[in-house]
C-alpha cells in the first residue's frame, strides 16, 4: 500500500461530513495524493441539450464546485484541473472570451469560500499571456491563500505539458550555460523544480470525462506513473458519486512503479 507522502498533509480528521452515505466504503488510506482532472465534454453536453456551448462551460463550473467539496471532505492533498490549454486559443474568439470571463467570474465569486475552506490555490501555465484583470485576480487569490494548509488546488490555465517541459529545459540550459549549474547536477529533482508544479507530488490519478482516452498535453512529466480513469459522461454530468467511484477504483489498483511489488 502506498502512503500519504505529501509532506504538509495534516493527519486525517474524523470529519462530520464523512458521515454522508456517499462516502461509505472509502478507504481513506488508499486515496490518491494528487488527482488530476481533464474536464472534457462541456460543449457536447450543451449541444446535446440544444444549448450554446458556453452553457456547457457554465454547467462545468457547477460540477467543479461539487467535486471540490468532495476533495475537501475527503482531505485529498492535491487536485489539479485542466481549465484552458495552450491549444484552446484555436477556438472561436467568442468562446475563448466567454471562458476568460468565466474564470474572472469564478475567482471573484469563489475566493472567500475557497479561503474559508483552507484551500491553497496555484495556477499552472503561461499566466503572463492572460488579461491583466485575470492575472491580477489570480495573483490576489494566490496571495490571500498562501498560508492555507488544506487542499492544494491547482488550476492549469494557458497550460501545455510540452510547453512546460521546454520552458524547464531552457531554464536549465541557461543555468548550465551561465556556469550556475554543472551539467552533472541536472537530474529529475532539478528538472521538477523548474516545472510549474514545483513542490507538488507526482500525479497518482488522472480522470478524464466524455469518452476520449488521451492525455491532451496535460501534466506529461507529472503523470509518468499515474493511473487513468475514464468515463463517457460529459464533465457537467460528473457527479460526486462518479468521482467517488473513480477514487474507489484507484484504491484497488496495484502500483509497481516499474518494480515487481505492489505499492
Ligand atoms: C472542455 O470541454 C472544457 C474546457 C476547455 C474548459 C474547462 C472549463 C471549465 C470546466 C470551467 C470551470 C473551470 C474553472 C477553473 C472555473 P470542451 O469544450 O472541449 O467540450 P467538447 O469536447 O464537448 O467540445
Amino acid at each position: 500500500m502506498w502512503k500519504r507522502i505529501f509532506k504538509d498533509s495534516p493527519p486525517l480528521e474524523a470529519k462530520e461530513a464523512l458521515g454522508n452515505p456517499l462516502y461509505q466504503g472509502i478507504d481513506r488510506e488508499r486515496l490518491p495524493v494528487h488527482t488530476a482532472l481533464i474536464m472534457d465534454g462541456n460543449g457536447r453536453w450543451a449541444e446535446g441539450r440544444g444549448l450554446l456551448r458556453t452553457a456547457g462551460h457554465s454547467a462545468g463550473v457547477d460540477a467543479l464546485k461539487q467535486i471540490l467539496k468532495v476533495a475537501i471532505d475527503l482531505e485529498l492533498p492535491a487536485l489539479t484541473v485542466y481549465a484552458f490549454s495552450t491549444e484552446n486559443w484555436k477556438r472561436p474568439s467568442a468562446e475563448v472570451d466567454f471562458l476568460m470571463r468565466l474564470f474572472v467570474d469564478y475567482l471573484t465569486k469563489e475566493i472567500d469560500e475557497m479561503d474559508e475552506d483552507n484551500i491553497k490555490l496555484r495556477f499552472l501555465g503561461r499566466m503572463d499571456e492572460l488579461s491583466p484583470a485575470l492575472q491580477d485576480l489570480a495573483r490576489t487569490a494566490v496571495n490571500r491563500m498562501a498560508d492555507n494548509t488544506g487542499l492544494r488546488f491547482n488550476v492549469a490555465m494557458n497550460y501545455g505539458g510540452q510547453d512546460e517541459i521546454l520552458r524547464a529545459t531552457r531554464e536549465i540550459a541557461r543555468r548550465v550555460q551561465a556556469g550556475e549549474t554543472p551539467l552533472d547536477a541536472v537530474d529529475e529533482n532539478l528538472f521538477e523544480s523548474c516545472l510549474y508544479t514545483d513542490g507538488l507530488p507526482p500525479v497518482d490519478l488522472v480522470i478524464r470525462t466524455s469518452g476520449d482516452m488521451r492525455l491532451s498535453n496535460f501534466l506529461l512529466w507529472q503523470a509518468a506513473y499515474a493511473e487513468f480513469w475514464f468515463t463517457d459522461k460529459n464533465w457537467p454530468d460528473f457527479t460526486p458519486a462518479l468521482f467517488i467511484e473513480a477514487l474507489k477504483d484507484f484504491g484497488k489498483r496495484g502500483r509497481r512503479f516499474g518494480g515487481l511489488t505492489n505499492k
